[in-house]
Parts: C-alpha cells; sequence; structure tokens
C-alpha cells in the first residue's frame, strides 16, 4: 500500500493557496487527494478561506464572518502570491465541488471545518447540505481541531470518514477516538517526529505538512496512510523513490 498524498490548500507551495487554480494543479499533479478549509460569510455563503481574515492571502482586508460573498468575490486572491495569477477570486465550497466534478476527480475530498476560532453557528447543516452535490465516488473525509464540530458533524452524517487535527495536544482527539466518532489523525509533522512517531493501531496518521525531502522520507518509510503537503507533484517524486510506482 502506498502514502497517499493530500494536497495542502491545493498546491499551496506553486499556486495562491485555497484558488482554483491551486487546487486544479493539485490535480493535474495527480494527488490522491484535496484538503481546504471552510469558512462562513455575513450572508451565510460556505467560503474557502485558512485564516479567518482575508488580509494575508488577499488585497482587502476584513473578518470573513464580516463580509459578504459579493464582498468577498472582490477580493483579489492571486496577486499577493505572484503577479501572475492576478484575479484569482476566493472560491465558494460549491465552485472547489464543481471543479472536483469537472475534473471527473476520484480521490479523497479533505474538508477542513474550520471553526477552532470562530464557531460558526449551522456551519456543519449547511456544509452537509452542500455535500449533497458531491459525486458518491469522492471519498469525503472531514477534519477540524474543534472536536465539537466534529460531534456535530458526525451526528449529522455518520456515514463520512472524520479525523481529528492537532498541533501538540492529544488529548482531545483520544476522546474522540474512545467514543469512536474519528477512524483517523492528523497531526503535525514536527510534532510526531519529536515523539519518534505514533504508535496506534487501530487509527490512520496523515502527518501535516510534510514539505521537506527529509519529512518526506520520514513518511514514506513509516508507510503512513496520507501525507498533508504544499508540493504534491514534488511528494509523487519522492514517494516514487521509496515506495516505488
Ligand atoms: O489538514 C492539515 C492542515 O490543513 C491543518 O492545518 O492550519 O494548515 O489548516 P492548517
Ligand atoms: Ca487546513
Amino acid at each position: 500500500m502506498q502514502t497517499k498524498i493530500y494536497a495542502h490548500r491545493g498546491s499551496k507551495g506553486t499556486r495562491p493557496e485555497n484558488t482554483l487554480v491551486s487546487f486544479q494543479s493539485a490535480i493535474d499533479a495527480g494527488a490522491d487527494g484535496i484538503e481546504t478549509d471552510v469558512q462562513l460569510s455575513k450572508d451565510g455563503e460556505l467560503i474557502i478561506m485558512h485564516d479567518e481574515k482575508i488580509d494575508r492571502t488577499t488585497n482587502l482586508t476584513g473578518k470573513v464572518v464580516n463580509l459578504t460573498l459579493a464582498e468577498l468575490k472582490k477580493a483579489d486572491a492571486g496577486i499577493k502570491f505572484s503577479p501572475d495569477y492576478q484575479g484569482e477570486q476566493i472560491p465558494t465550497l460549491k465552485e472547489v465541488i464543481e471543479l472536483l466534478k469537472d475534473n471527473n476527480f476520484k480521490g479523497t475530498f479533505n474538508l477542513e471545518l474550520k471553526t477552532n476560532h470562530i464557531e460558526y453557528h449551522g456551519i456543519e447543516e449547511l456544509v452537509d447540505k452542500q455535500m449533497e452535490q458531491l459525486p458518491s465516488d469522492i471519498h469525503l473525509l472531514y477534519s477540524s481541531f474543534n472536536p465539537n464540530s466534529i460531534r456535530r458533524m458526525q451526528k449529522i452524517n455518520p456515514d463520512a470518514e472524520f479525523a481529528s487535527l492537532f498541533q501538540f495536544k492529544i488529548k482531545e482527539s483520544r476522546q474522540l477516538a474512545k467514543h469512536h466518532l474519528i477512524t483517523s489523525l492528523h497531526p503535525d509533522v514536527t510534532w510526531l517526529r519529536e515523539r519518534h512517531g505514533l504508535f496506534w493501531p487501530k487509527l490512520l496518521i496523515r502527518p501535516w505538512t510534510v514539505n521537506s525531502v527529509k519529512d518526506m522520507t520520514y513518511c514514506f518509510k513509516k508507510k503512513y496512510d496520507a501525507i498533508f503537503t504544499d508540493y504534491p507533484a514534488k511528494a509523487i517524486e519522492v514517494r516514487k523513490d521509496i515506495q516505488g510506482d
């Protein structure tokens, strides 16, 4: 079994993160999975954005929660990465699903519920409704740093796969695993390496964010289920060297 390669915010290392060009690049590279982050706009639209504020990645300022979809669509999400991507917009979840469909993508779609700083009321129900548009041959994987979001989404759609994200503290993830609410763990690779791996036979391990050849090599040798990387094309090459075609 090969370690799968999940593109973190798309091909974040070579394209503006969490934009349609970034997801397209990851699909073109042959990524096994696409990871992205969802938040809620002022007018209740499902917005693809990592930070709560749009300042770092776009030419405008403000919080997603305080802006309408129309206002968010005016932001340029490409220019700060490179003038080559000027005009890229902040996508909605609907648009990302459309892109996956247009590409006949058959891998994993990992949607992170970005509810650890702002607990967007009702986001899980809205996401579940939108996911009705996701083709059944795309594997749906939800993750979150917020255990309450996982609990809520698990109740709404127990058929999806659930993973607990954590950077340092594994306690909440242990609780979710104990109650069979998750089947996989998504730890910070630095945390994982400092602890010389993580032995938890019943859970699938998928570290993030695995960008250096050194970290990739470590994860491929450990044969973890998957890695999250900003460089899916590079990871595919490194995997070939270690795990073969
Ligand atoms: O899913 C792995 C990774 O996305 C978690 O961290 O901050 O990049 O969303 P972050
Ligand atoms: Ca994420």
